[in-house]
């Protein structure tokens, strides 16, 4: 698997897909960045990209797979992998996922995933692993940095975690199960733009967030995808 690497670039994102209209016989690929100067989040929104952190896109010609799965299912990969590492290391920090799939330390971002789907599949993994950006609290969740875990390691074992195989033995059931896991502790630092009554149940086979109001009627919040 190539892993190209670049000092500086608006965002991986995009140009992976520059790559990928010149030459897509190389599919699939990561691109890294050491620094993102227009990196970007979901819904619109800006990543930061100061030095120091990750920022990673790895294309695949993957299409036999739902977008609302494989969003989830890259945050649990994730939430899994730096999880091992801090027990492993004795770190006593908690790894949590926030809807659809935001990396939590201890209740606070330290990293998010952007899917983007058209004729490739292009997954955008953003860690802070040595600075972070100032949020006001009041306009989103708190941010935080994972200093306890090098760039390099976590950029492999993400890029080695990632392959056919994954594509291939994704099991959705077990993912749903174990997300879970990782969001439940959680669910007093969830909030979902607008305002809803009831309580989140769970996540169903496509990754939609299940609600469940005071009279026991279910309804699901689906992701958007680009
Ligand atoms: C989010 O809003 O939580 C998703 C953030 C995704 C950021 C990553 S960093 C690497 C890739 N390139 C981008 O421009 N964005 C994604």
């Amino acid at each position: 698997m190539h892993i190209f690497y670049v000092d500086k670039i608006d965002s991986t994102q995009d140009y992976a897909k520059s790559i990928v209209e010149l030459h897509s016989s190389i599919v699939p690929f990561w691109i890294q960045s050491g620094i993102q100067l227009n990196g970007k989040g979901q819904r619109g929104r800006k990543w930061y990209g100061d030095s120091g952190n990750l920022y990673i896109t790895g294309c695949f010609a993957r299409k036999d797979i739902l977008p609302g799965q494989l969003s989830i299912a890259i945050g649990v990969l994730l939430a899994n992998i730096i999880q091992n590492k801090l027990l492993e290391i004795g770190d006593k920090s908690k790894v949590g996922l926030k809807w659809p799939n935001d990396i939590l330390i201890n209740g606070k971002k330290c990293g998010g995933i952007l899917i983007e789907i058209s004729d490739y599949i292009y997954i955008g993994i953003g860690i802070n692993l040595t600075n972070h950006p100032e949020i006001n609290p009041n306009e989103g969740m708190q941010a935080t940095h994972l200093s306890a875990i090098n760039l390099e390691w976590l950029k492999m074992a993400i890029v080695n975690s990632i392959d056919e195989q994954f594509f291939k033995l994704l099991d959705f059931e077990t993912i749903q199960k174990q997300w879970f896991e990782f969001a439940k502790d959680c669910i007093d630092t969830w909030h979902i733009r607008e305002p809803f009554n009831g309580q989140i149940i769970g996540i169903d086979s496509k990754g939609q967030l299940l609600i469940q109001d005071n009279q026991g009627n279910i309804t699901a919040r689906h992701q958007t995808f680009v």
